[in-house]
């Protein structure tokens, strides 16, 4: 008895693989934002190009594929009865030269996109680009402009260097050097390019246009694992236009000064002035740094901050930039503001321009008083692993194990949390 092929089998079996393959294809069009099928480059769109033309032809092979599967399995499955071998066919040349040129030409025509965008995105960047050097650090990123510099008042040279906050102009290609001063690091801003590791001793390149992005902020990851802050390293990315990147740029090659000459406390009112909501207006005169009313919702960090006690009193400026300059606290052993001539340590960011920056702690913390004067008080709960010191007084070091006796008290640290706010 002859069963003939029944079409509305292999109906509902395509069907079953279609629903199967849809929740793939729904995550890969949501607007989560940290995500690479945003392109905003001029190279994530050749690479989301490659990605495209790979999917569509890997998806009709495996349609072409699993049709001849499923139809032969059907068609020429075992009848009632019958103990006939299937016709065996090895040996057939017709068949056997057709099935080595049809992969053949699927080869080709996936090799010569990706060897072209292979060459164009891998050579040199454009001399005219604009260069940022980059460079890893457990557990934060040190940004440097080495076309942008200018003579200190003691005269050396000084370049605009940020810590963790990237501007970019829109239009310009933007060509990184990237360096490691200790470990593996790997820079990623998903909607702007692929992922590149920060090596030390060997410096690797990263070039890409950001021409088709909205004037905008991303987020950007550590994406090799780099020790116990490694998902604390993160930073972000200001895409702005080409007059308010000059704007910033001119901004940060000035000297640390206060934003606004901040009136000294009335006395009076320091017991009744708590200070953690008090936020120092950015004083944006023209462009100084990316307006945070316009920073996207995702940009914005939601770490829960530790237990730490914190008195939260008035800090003065004037008083906290003293005791910065007296060597209170040892910042001046690490860190560098520009203007202060005590402050030229080099082991952490630069804090020149730090009021003006969003966030603080490589990404992890909002930039207001209460979390830079938590950081400053007990930065190893706040980051674990961090090289930052405990500074608190009576503070709790969970890496040493022990209570610090020394160290500044509440007061001082308010002071300095002032001063810091004031850097715009
Ligand atoms: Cu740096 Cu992971």
């Amino acid at each position: 008895m002859h069963h003939r092929f029944r079409p509305r089998r292999l109906a509902r079996a395509a069907l079953t693989v279609a629903l199967a393959a849809s929740p793939l294809v729904i995550a890969a069009c949501s607007q989560y934002p940290n995500s690479v099928f945003h392109p905003r480059t001029d190279t994530n769109r050749d690479v989301g190009f490659l990605f495209e033309i790979l999917i569509w032809f890997g998806s009709v092979v495996f349609v072409v594929v699993e049709a001849i599967l499923i139809y032969t399995l059907v068609r020429f499955r075992r009848r009632g009865g019958t103990t006939r071998q299937p016709e065996h066919v090895h040996g057939n040349t017709t068949l056997e030269i057709t099935w080595t040129i049809i992969p053949a030409l699927i080869l080709v025509f996936i090799a010569i996109p990706t060897v072209r965008t292979i060459f164009r995105t891998q050579g040199r960047a454009a001399s005219n680009a604009l260069q940022v050097e980059v460079i890893g650090h457990q557990w934060w990123w040190e940004f440097r402009y080495p076309q942008y510099t200018s003579p200190s008042t003691t005269g050396r040279i000084d370049t605009v260097v940020t810590a963790n906050e990237l501007y970019l102009p829109k239009g310009r290609t933007v060509n990184f050097r990237l360096e490691s001063r200790d470990v593996i690091h790997s820079f990623w801003v998903p909607s702007l390019s692929g992922k590149r590791d920060l090596v030390s001793n060997h410096t690797n390149y990263l070039w890409f246009t950001p021409d088709s992005a909205p004037s905008t902020a991303y987020n950007g990851f550590c994406v090799e694992y780099c020790g116990a802050s490694h998902a604390n390293m993160r930073f972000r990315t200001f895409v702005v236009t080409p007059d308010e990147f000059n704007a910033w740029i001119a901004h940060q090659q000035t000297p640390a000064a206060f934003a606004t000459p901040l009136p000294a406390p009335a006395r009076a009112n320091v017991a009744a002035a708590p200070n953690a909501a008090q936020t120092t207006p950015v004083a944006q005169a023209g462009f100084i740094s990316f307006p945070r009313d316009r920073m996207p919702a995702y940009t914005i960090p939601e770490t829960p901050t530790p237990d730490i006690s914190y008195g939260d009193p008035y800090g003065d400026p004037a008083r906290g930039a003293e005791l910065l300059t007296q060597g209170q606290g040892a910042c001046l052993g690490c860190h560098t503001i520009r203007g202060n001539p005590r402050m030229i340590g080099q082991i952490g960011p630069n804090l020149t321009h730090i009021g003006s920056r969003t966030t603080i702690a490589a990404g992890l913390y909002p930039n207001d008083a209460r979390h830079l004067a938590l950081w400053i008080k007990n930065a190893r709960k706040m980051k674990p692993g961090v090289l930052m010191p405990t500074i608190g007084r009576n503070e709790y070091d969970p890496q040493l194990g022990t209570t610090m006796k020394a160290g500044l008290t509440d007061q001082q640290i308010a002071d300095i949390v002032a001063y810091l706010q004031a850097l715009k």
